[in-house]
């Protein structure tokens, strides 16, 4: 599946998949990552102060050969440092990364907004107000306190997303979506780290195991026959033809097939 643009609400666009800094570790090992990732296609990094490797994404930006125009960066508080850390003179995207960083209230939070607007550390800091910044882990109520005062929309609303939390996600999706607020989605995989046991995990490891047969089957260059009465399956079975697996992987598989090697039936 190819990643596509998704439009902000002054009609830019971000790249809608981007790499995340949390728990990469910092010097070397952070550097190292963050390249791998400028190098594997994403243009698009998302870092915090709280992270404690900014000063190493800003190395990879560096090294990555990017020019800086076409990377997109978030970054949440504090953000003259951030800049400085990252080596850069303004962000994409300022977050406010929580509500509990929105001290001592909201309306004073996004009075800060402005100055940094002012200031021009912010590229999406826009003349009308605060439509540049963005905020994270913003609920529907909070964001309707924010919306009743602020002149324009956050361009983001960076929230969990992954099926166990969707209960408690999608209204704030819905809301984001009816007021144009895009929302950033972090930890999708958690339920496979967190709640290994849990039913997400067991029906997507069934889905991946469907689909990852499919795509070693087509990797052998054979023409791939599979049948279902299900027609979501069947859907899924098309899709799995945008899906491909790396070389290590194939092998990997190739090498479990030789472990434990079958019959054909009679
Ligand atoms: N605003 C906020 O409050 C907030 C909070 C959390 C995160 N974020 C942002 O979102 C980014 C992504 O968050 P995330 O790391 O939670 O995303 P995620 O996509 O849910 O998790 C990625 C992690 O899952 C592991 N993983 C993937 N598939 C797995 C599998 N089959 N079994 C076991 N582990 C698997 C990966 O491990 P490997 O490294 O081994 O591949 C990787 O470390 C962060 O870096 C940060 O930038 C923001």
């Amino acid at each position: 599946m190819t990643w596509d643009t998704i439009a902000l609400n002054d009609a830019s666009h971000i790249p809608s998949v981007a790499f995340g800094t949390w728990r990469r570790g910092n010097g070397e090992e952070a550097i190292d990552i963050i390249n791998s990732a400028f190098s594997v296609g994403f243009t698009h990094i998302d870092t915090a102060q709280a992270y404690r490797n900014e000063a190493e994404a800003g190395a990879a930006l560096r090294a990555s050969g990017l020019k800086r125009k076409d990377v997109m960066t978030d970054i949440d508080a504090s953000i003259r440092n951030s800049c400085e850390a990252l080596g850069v003179d303004y962000v994409d995207l300022y977050l406010i990364h929580g509500p509990k960083h929105a001290k001592p209230d909201i309306p004073t939070i996004w009075k800060k907004g402005e100055a940094i607007k002012e200031s021009g550390l912010a590229k999406y800091m826009c003349p009308a107000g605060f439509e540049s910044i963005g905020v994270s882990n913003f609920t529907v109520d909070l964001l309707k306190i924010l919306l009743e005062f602020a002149t324009n929309k956050p361009y983001v609303n960076q929230i969990m997303v992954h099926p166990q939390v969707m209960h408690l996600q999608m209204p704030v999706i819905e809301f984001c979506r009816k007021e144009g607020i895009v929302v950033e989605g972090y930890s999708p995989c958690l339920p496979l780290i967190h709640y290994v046991d849990g039913p997400v995990t067991a029906i997507a490891q069934q889905i991946a195991r469907r689909l990852v047969l499919l795509a070693w089957a087509k990797s052998k260059g054979v023409v791939v026959i599979t049948s279902s009465t299900k027609l979501e399956r069947l859907k899924d079975y098309i899709s799995a033809g945008d899906f491909e697996l790396y070389t290590d992987d194939v092998k990997a598989i190739d090498a479990a097939g030789m472990s434990d090697p079958k019959e054909l039936p009679s």
